[in-house]
């Protein structure tokens, strides 16, 4: 594949050329403007290569080895339970996105703490109420998501060579899926989180040689104050988002290389 630049070329004359509509025209002018400043078409191409060479090394699957026409596991339903997680994350990302423009972490002062703001969100709020409920049923559903498509990638054998990576990170992406649910839960700053966060000092303080310094970096301290809520809130909407994104988007992009594991 070449890689010369073509600065030279007279792409307005060719453009011209061409008998084109107006979209047409409008959109590769559009094209030609981003490949001059980006060399975007270059680098598809190479992406594409490389795609095709990665594929080429990996294992064929099992309609693809024994030339099987039946593909009717490809529309299993269990097998959309991973798109399903990944839908049901960004349903709460974007109602998440939202609720912040409206919630504020903090323990004390009037009238803003975080209990007031839900309040607010709650009551006054045009749609606050459905804005909330959303973040919280496709949180909950993202939470059982995830874990039946665990079960299905168990029973189908998928975690097998040469998908054991993927399998880690899977776990890796289950935990910090609950992670995602604990933070939240503290973030009211009602009854329910204040004993939720007590039990999660004591749990953190109940580890061994490293508890305190534990209880320390994740709660801010041995008792609860606005240092925990500020943490909890700085994991959720900050550090969780933009972690999980990352290992979604490589987990989903190692499913692509790969190819789907089909049941043996
Ligand atoms: C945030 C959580 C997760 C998201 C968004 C996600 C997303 C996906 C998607 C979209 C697929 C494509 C196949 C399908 O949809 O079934 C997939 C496949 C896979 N996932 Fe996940 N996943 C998550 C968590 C997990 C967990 C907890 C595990 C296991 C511990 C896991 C292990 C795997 C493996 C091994 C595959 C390849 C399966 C195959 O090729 O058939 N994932 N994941």
């Amino acid at each position: 594949m070449s890689l010369e630049r073509k600065d030279d070329y007279d792409h307005n004359a060719w453009l011209q050329e061409k008998d084109l509509s107006p979209v047409e025209t409008t959109f590769l002018t559009a094209l030609i403007w981003m490949d001059k400043r980006l060399r975007i078409v270059d680098y598809l191409e190479i992406l594409e290569s490389l795609y095709y060479r990665v594929n080429l090394q990996m294992p064929k699957s099992h309609t693809e080895q024994y030339n099987l026409d039946n593909k009717f596991w490809y529309w299993y339903p269990l097998y959309t339970l991973g798109l399903f997680s990944t839908l049901s994350y960004i349903v709460a990302a974007v109602s998440g996105a939202l609720l912040g423009f409206y919630y504020s972490p903090a323990t004390t002062g009037d009238p803003t703490t975080a209990y007031t703001q839900i309040e607010f969100i709650m009551t006054e709020l045009q749609f606050g109420f459905f804005l909330r409920s959303l973040h919280r049923w496709s949180a909950q559903v993202m939470v059982a998501a995830v874990f039946l498509h665990m079960l299905r990638v168990y029973f189908t054998g998928s975690y097998k060579e040469p998908r054991e990576l993927n399998w880690i990170l899977g776990i890796i992406l289950i935990s910090l899926t609950m992670g995602f649910g604990y933070t939240g839960y503290l973030l009211p700053w009602d009854q329910l989180a204040f004993w939720a966060g007590q039990i999660g000092v004591e749990m953190a303080l109940s580890v061994p040689l490293i508890g305190e310094w534990a209880a320390q970096l994740v709660f801010g301290g041995f008792t609860l104050s606005q240092a925990t809520l500020q943490r909890m809130y700085i994991l959720h909407v900050f550090l969780l988002p933009f972690i999980v994104t990352t290992l979604i988007a490589i987990h989903i992009g190692i499913v692509w290389v790969q190819g789907i594991a089909e049941p043996h």
